[in-house]
């Protein structure tokens, strides 16, 4: 049994929430959706439904790149990641998005690996290693993202694919602020999140895997509504989520990142 399991049957697994910051993480990942229109409604919807902001919440947008612009909050109640970025610094790399450019653009994070990348798009390890390096070299806090399929639960080696996507991180400095969202592929877009016990075991494996981890925070992603939300964070050891489908209606984002 591992450290993380067995704290978790006593009882006794420590709230674990970020050492530098106590806030929870509230992302929204667009996807392939919104216009820049759609995006500036959106933002102006968001912007009066949290008011002065959601105490205790940071709140994260990540618009595909045409509306990055778009989405931007005037007042600093949001800020902003790109979906993805080149493992190239720069050059002839047609249809890529560098880390200087998202950097440019005003993005403070960027979403790496998430598990559309990797299953649609051929994206691997060395590969997501080395987009990990350029979004540090323009100082964005990645949001690397990893989950077992549901193959890989059925097998038993949910905990041996969650290893295996961290040694992509073995050199991303340590002492840098770092996000991983936990999305077990088998519960994005599907409508059946993980339950919140299997999140907090996930999220516990997670940090157990991290040991040098100063700053760290670890959401889940997959199927979360506002109708799941609370029970999802309730454990204490999930930080917050990254949140597809029910993002795009500000409302339902608005009522997740109110669920703290
Ligand atoms: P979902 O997507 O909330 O629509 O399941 C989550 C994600 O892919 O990040």
């Amino acid at each position: 049994m591992s450290l993380s399991t067995a704290l978790f049957r006593s009882g006794q697994a420590p709230r674990r929430r970020a050492n530098d910051s106590d806030m929870r993480l509230f992302v929204a990942n667009w996807k392939m959706h919104m216009t820049r229109r759609q995006a500036s409604a959106y933002a102006e919807d968001f912007g009066e439904r949290i008011g002065d902001g959601i105490p205790g919440a940071e709140i994260v947008i990540a618009p595909p790149f045409t509306a990055i612009d778009a989405a931007r909050d005037p007042h600093g109640r949001w800020s902003l990641a790109g979906q993805n970025l080149s493992e190239h610094a720069a050059g002839p790399f047609t249809g890529e998005i560098s880390g200087e450019m998202l950097a440019d653009a005003d993005c403070r994070y960027v979403i790496v690996g998430h598990s559309e990348r990797r299953t649609l798009f051929g994206e691997d390890g060395p590969r997501l290693a080395r987009k990990l390096a350029r979004a540090r070299e323009r100082g964005l806090v990645p949001i690397y993202c990893l989950g077992e399929t549901r193959e890989q639960r059925e097998a038993g080696s949910t905990d041996a694919t969650l290893a295996r996507q961290i040694e992509t991180l073995a050199e991303d400095p340590a002492g840098e602020p770092l996000v991983i969202a936990y999305e077990p592929v088998w519960a994005i877009g599907t409508g059946l999140a993980a339950t919140p016990r299997d999140a907090a075991l996930a999220a516990a494996r997670i940090v157990e895997l991290l040991p040098k981890r100063r700053d760290l925070r670890v959401l889940y992603g997959g199927s979360v509504k506002p109708g799941n939300a609370a029970e999802l964070l309730d454990g204490e050891r999930v930080d917050g989520f990254l949140v597809g489908g029910a993002s795009l209606d500000a409302g339902a984002f608005a009522a997740i990142a109110r669920a703290g």
